[in-house]
């Protein structure tokens, strides 16, 4: 089939299900809940979801441990639901992306109950099972490490073997060496595509193709054996093949999460005469910054964040890069690199100045109201895994309150918080007194309620961003130029297509200044203010120019 390609004049948004919306009182997010929300979405002005995944798991990773592809989680409702759903934002022109999760299963997928059962069980060879090292083979095969801490194996007593899991032991890898494994994989695709879905994020996907005879890690103080699996051997093979067993017959998008993709090797994964992955999302911006797994924050670099997304905007045009400020797996985004003071300001002038770049944008449940990161966050709080694990391990070595304070910075969890919709009771987000995570007390003055009916919140700002750049040629396939690259506190770009002109200027600094501006860019005969973070003042280019804290200003010049 021909790909239309409408991922490159899309904007995204994700939903995460468990915090979204719940419509039973169970105090868990769920697709009934989903649907009452799609007018809302509509407002918004996106063009597509990305759904976190919904369907039957035992929830050891909120979801990202499926036990059954074919069918949706009990908390989250019914396949009817689901259907129900995908019709309603077909019917207001929103496209659906689901998850895809396939680097592994949850140990209670029927494959893997099956494949431990015995050695010459017909599901054996589904996963990675090996020997132990050591005379008694109680040492893991090899010295990798699991993303989530801890060795990356888990001896099993039924055979005396050890299998494989990157993640945590309930996420088994699975062997994508068998060739049955690839087209079951292929299979689940199918069945969703028929069902009516538009494309797939595809989860840790650069993971999939292991090293031949699995080979110790070098050594590294957090995560060991990455070079043996990220992009592995067959990692092209497998994804192409995917490709044309599936993705390349239906109008699909498919992104894949970037572990080990950078500006350099980003062609080889997403180019699109290579029928592999359509976009990436790449780590390169938000690692600078935080990783989810380490847990010392580092301080954020300006020159560094525009070094890294000036470099992605050279990706060719047969390829296509993903633009997100947050996800699932981060801590919310405002408190990382601006002062709350300015919570609002600073959230619209991370959107002018991200999201008028090339690429796809994605925007995450609770970024367009400006959520922040929970308070006084405490260990009885963490419902994620990698928080716990963390804490717990810190709290071992008398690193506890350490632990605390790394996590309020970058917990996961803070992004997982129940969307925040009313200043009712827990955030308008269930009619039920329990939550499954904590509500942020902070939900009695930033709500969805009080944005809609306020003209100058970051919701209705987001509307407007959004609905100027679709269709936009210059945004979506303009060139693309930084101005004084340097520069610690301000980003200066231009965007160009024939003989339109954007430029963006934004002050990354809680600080008014006096700046001054490139003479290029001083040099028009109108100028015109398309977005603007502040309401008045700055309404033309001048050579010097007194920029207020954090406002960040769009213009198109002739
Ligand atoms: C990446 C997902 O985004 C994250 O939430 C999950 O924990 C891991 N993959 C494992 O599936």
């Amino acid at each position: 089939m021909a790909k239309t390609r409408w991922y490159k004049d899309a904007v995204v948004y994700q939903i995460y299900p468990r915090s979204f919306c719940d419509s039973n009182g169970d105090g868990i997010g769920d697709i009934r809940g989903i649907i009452s929300k799609l007018d809302y979405l509509k407002e918004l002005g996106i063009t597509c979801v990305w759904l976190s995944p919904c369907y039957k798991s035992p929830n050891d990773d909120n979801g990202y441990d499926i036990s059954n592809y074919r069918d949706i989680m009990d908390e989250f409702g019914t396949l009817e639901d689901w259907q129900e759903m995908i019709d309603g934002m077909h019917a207001r022109g929103i496209k659906l992306v689901m998850d895809l999760v396939v680097n592994h299963t949850s140990d209670e997928h029927e494959w893997f109950k099956q494949s431990r059962s015995s050695k010459d069980n017909p599901y054996r060879d589904y996963y990675i099972w090996r020997k132990g090292r050591g005379k008694d083979g109680k040492k893991p095969p090899n010295n990798w490490t699991s993303r989530f801490t801890g060795s990356a194996w888990t001896y099993d007593e039924t055979t005396d073997e050890w299998y494989l899991h990157l993640f945590s032991k309930k996420q088994p890898d699975l062997n994508w060496d068998n060739p049955k494994v690839r087209q079951e994989v292929a299979d689940i695709c199918n069945y969703w595509f028929e069902k009516g879905v538009d494309g797939f994020r595809c989860d840790v996907i650069t993971y999939i193709s292991k090293e031949e005879g699995l080979p110790n890690g070098k050594w590294n103080p957090a995560l060991k054996g990455d070079e043996h699996f990220t992009i592995g051997p067959n990692y092209h093979k497998y994804i192409h093949e995917l490709n044309q067993r599936s993705w390349s017959k239906y109008d699909t998008m498919t992104v894949g999460e970037g572990q080990g993709i950078t500006i350099d090797n980003a062609e080889e994964i997403v180019a699109e005469e290579r029928e592999e992955l359509d976009c990436v999302f790449t780590f390169e911006h938000q690692t600078q910054v935080d990783s989810f797994i380490v847990t010392v924050p580092k301080k954020f670099n300006l020159v560094k964040w525009k070094e890294i997304f000036s470099n992605w905007q050279k990706i060719p045009s047969n390829c296509q890069n993903s633009l997100y400020i947050e996800n699932h797996d981060y801590s919310r985004s405002l408190p990382r690199y601006g002062k709350l003071e300015y919570r609002e300001t600073v959230g619209k002038m991370l959107a002018i100045s991200v999201y008028l770049l090339k690429g796809t944008p994605y925007i995450y449940q609770g970024q367009e109201i400006g959520m922040t990161n929970i308070d006084n966050f405490q260990p009885e709080d963490y419902k994620d895994q990698v928080s716990v694990k963390i804490y717990e391990i810190c709290k071992k070595f008398g690193l506890g309150k350490i632990a605390i304070w790394a996590l309020q910075r970058k917990a996961r969890d803070h992004a997982r918080a129940p969307m925040q919709w009313s200043d009712a009771k827990n955030a308008g987000f269930t009619t039920g007194d329990e939550t499954w995570m904590m509500v942020n007390p902070n939900y009695v003055d930033i709500n969805v309620e009080e944005s809609e009916e306020r003209p100058d919140s970051l919701l209705h700002f987001y509307q407007k961003l959004i609905k100027f750049r679709l269709g936009n040629e210059v945004i979506i396939k303009g060139s693309y130029k930084q101005y004084d690259a340097k520069n610690k506190k301000v980003w200066v770009y231009e965007r160009a297509l024939d003989n339109k002109k954007y430029v963006v200027v934004a002050n990354y600094t809680d600080k008014q200044f006096s700046y001054t501006m490139p003479d290029e860019l001083t040099k028009y005969e109108k100028c015109v203010v398309l977005l603007h973070n502040y309401e008045d003042g700055n309404n033309k280019i001048v050579k010097k120019m007194v920029l207020r804290p954090y406002e960040a200003i769009a213009y198109e010049i002739e």
